[in-house]
């Protein structure tokens, strides 16, 4: 059996993982970085969590929309103009300082506000006018969301990744009415001290009963919208416009509160309207931690910004490769060690399982031992190198393959027909370490049967079925790095 399904995989792109029985429309909302504000490592693990999740999940067939819901409306807004205003600052977004000068005009305005009341008031004030559709407000508005999501899409090109949409927070804004009329119609949501709130009296802790008031406050005491009453209207919005079956949600760990109450909330309005809701999932994860064992900060204090991240992987995964392969032409270790650096961030970010927090360590990322992604890019090349070695390319040199019979030949066949439970098993779960546990101990596999069993022999017959082994060992390892996001290369 296990002969003739390796066998088999030869002709089958798919490398016999069947597309779903039942195709769902996905939408997984993930990155929705906050506009103004640089991206940080908090927003990294959403961003390729959410990434990988969106592969996975099209790869079994199902319809999916990726959407980056960023932070384009909020109360940053009232802060960063009023900062801008004040220190008479002209924005021109082609400027190459453009994205920095707002970052600092952002810091300084968050710090005076913290300390200043008044200016905290001033810039409520500023939000309001933008809210309420003030002409030279939104367009200085408009041009702060062109800086900052071309600093967020040079991120992602390094990372090879795109969204599908861009619906944003401010996308919603003429959306909320309706649901603060309908919450009202339907009595689910009711006024307290101004503001309009659902509470959750089946939940102890979103009850009004409980002692820590903690009711889905979905419009505030001064009228205006919030991330709450913005993620009914765009639930809403995906279930109609986007026929939604299931919605995911990939944000941090610290939101469960917010996703608890939005889901009961949206239940009960789903069914007192009549309308079907999408299944709802939260996917969190865990904190990044630094050496210290605290959330990962620079040395003053500042959160670390992705793209020095970035060039540090990739500056120490070039020097890892150019002590290993000297010989190499410095421009394809430079190719290499870029290739090398984002795809140790991703590894490092979905190898942990989401939910528990992980320290950072260059260290453990670019070791070309353990579970990490050198070692499965590395063990791709050893494999192709066989290939390349034997003049032959990869799917050839199969026939007469007779059924594998040393230890080391089965235990790696096995292996390789496990695929697809772990792809089924990262999507059922919406964890993605599930495949990468897989492809380490596929690459485990194939290292015990590498060291025992030598795939050049002499006897045809042997050869064939080691060659097949070492074939589809390759296809498997490339299809489900590429699946989390991670391109293979050729020499390392
Ligand atoms: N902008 C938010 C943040 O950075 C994440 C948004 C997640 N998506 C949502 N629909 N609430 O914290």
């Amino acid at each position: 059996f296990i002969a003739s399904a390796i066998s088999s995989l030869a002709t089958d792109p798919r490398l016999g993982v069947a597309p779903a029985a039942k195709p769902k429309k996905i939408l997984v909302d993930f990155s929705s970085p906050n506009v103004a504000k640089p991206m940080h490592v908090g927003h990294i693990r959403s961003t390729i969590l959410g990434d990988c999740l969106v592969r996975v999940a099209r790869f079994l067939g199902h319809e999916v929309t990726a959407d980056n819901h960023i932070g384009d409306w909020g109360t940053n807004f009232g802060i960063l103009i009023l900062a801008i205003r004040r220190a008479g600052f002209q924005l021109d977004a082609k400027s190459p300082t453009a994205l920095e000068d707002l970052e600092r005009l952002y810091k300084e305005g968050s710090l005076a506000t913290k300390a200043d009341p008044a200016l905290m008031d001033a810039a409520r004030a500023e939000l309001a006018k933008l809210q309420s559709g003030d002409a030279a407000s939104l367009a200085l508005w408009k041009e702060i969301v062109e800086v900052s999501n071309a600093a967020c899409q040079r991120i992602y090109d390094q990372f090879g990744l795109k969204t599908d949409v861009i619906l944003g927070e401010s996308f919603y804004r003429d959306k909320v009415d309706q649901v603060y009329a309908e919450l009202a119609k339907h009595k689910l949501a009711e006024e307290s001290e101004g503001a309009l709130v659902v509470w959750h009296d089946e939940e102890p802790r979103f009850s009004r009963d409980a002692e820590t008031k903690m009711p889905f406050i979905v419009r505030k005491k001064d009228g205006s919208s919030n991330y709450a009453s913005t993620d009914l209207a765009t639930l809403l919005y995906r279930a109609e416009h986007f026929k939604a079956d299931e919605i995911v949600y990939v944000t941090d760990g610290r939101q469960q509160d917010h996703f608890h109450q939005l889901f009961l909330t949206g239940d009960k309005w789903f069914k007192a309207s009549g309308r079907k809701l999408p299944r709802l999932r939260h996917v969190w994860f865990g904190t990044i931690l630094g050496s210290d064992g605290k959330a990962i900060k620079t040395k003053s204090g500042d959160p670390v910004r992705l793209q020095e991240l970035i060039d540090q992987a990739e500056k120490l995964a070039f020097e890892a490769v150019t002590s290993k392969n000297p010989d190499l032409p410095e421009a394809e270790r430079k190719a290499i060690g870029k290739a090398i650096g984002v795809a140790a961030m991703r590894y490092a970010d979905l190898s942990s399982n989401r939910t528990m927090d992980y320290t950072f360590s260059w260290g453990k990322l670019l070791a070309f031992e353990g579970n990490t992604a050198p070692y499965l890019m590395y063990a791709v090349v050893r494999v192709r190198s066989i290939f390349r070695k034997s003049g032959l390319a990869v799917g050839q040199g199969e026939e007469g393959a007779t059924d594998p019979e040393t230890p080391a030949e089965i235990a790696l066949a096995r292996k390789l027909l496990a695929f697809t439970a772990a792809l089924d098993q990262a999507l059922e779960e919406l964890r993605p370490h599930h495949l990468c546990t897989y492809l380490h101990e596929l690459a485990a596999a194939y290292g015990a049967f590498y060291a025992a069993d030598s795939v050049l022999v002499d006897d045809p017959a042997v050869k064939a079925r080691r060659l097949m082994l070492c074939a589809r060992t390759t296809s498997i390892m490339e299809c489900g790095l590429r699946l989390l996001g991670i391109e293979p290369v050729e020499r390392m």
